[in-house]
């Protein structure tokens, strides 16, 4: 089924968010495929976010990543990618409806707290980054109370 790579940044971190975070996916009834506390260096946050080079904001971008541990996560359901997105909110804060877990606890787009994979292609290239070790599999006993 599809995957998402999923990560609370260091200020979700910080700000005491992990546990609200995991409950929204984990509520929603997404499983969750692979988690991880992790401190990335500038090389690896450079690589995660390879498109974004050369953006005025890059450089202040790879200098939050690196600040402080991250949690990394595989999530695994249907649609988990665009459902993810939707979980999240809105990449600006301002744009993000209330509800979404940037809309209800983030403030600046420089400090939006969590990161989603924004197709299955790099949901695919992402988990191979985070997770050369590759997914945990395990089967829910409430899957057929969550998909027909
Ligand atoms: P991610 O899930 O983190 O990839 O966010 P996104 O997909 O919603 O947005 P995008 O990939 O375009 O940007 C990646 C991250 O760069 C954002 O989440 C922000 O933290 C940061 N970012 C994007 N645009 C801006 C901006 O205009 N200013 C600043 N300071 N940061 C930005
Ligand atoms: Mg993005």
């Amino acid at each position: 089924m599809e995957q998402s790579f999923i990560m609370i940044k260091p200020d979700g971190v910080q700000r005491g968010l992990v546990g609200e975070i995991i409950s929204r996916f984990e509520k929603k009834g997404f499983s969750l495929r692979g988690l991880k506390l992790m401190s990335v260096d500038r090389a690896f946050a450079e690589n995660h976010y390879s498109d974004l080079a050369g953006k005025p904001f890059f450089n202040g971008l790879i200098e939050y990543i690196i600040s402080g541990p991250v949690v990394a996560m595989i999530w695994e359901g249907k649609n988990v990618v665009a459902t993810g997105r939707k979980i999240i909110g809105a990449t600006k804060p301002v744009d993000s409806d209330v509800g979404t877990i940037r809309g209800d606890f983030a403030i600046d787009v420089g400090r939006n707290i969590i990161h989603g994979s924004d197709s299955v292609e790099s949901a695919r290239k992402e988990i191979a980054l985070w997770f050369p070790e590759g997914p945990v599999y395990w089967q829910s006993s409430l899957h057929s109370w969550i998909y027909e």
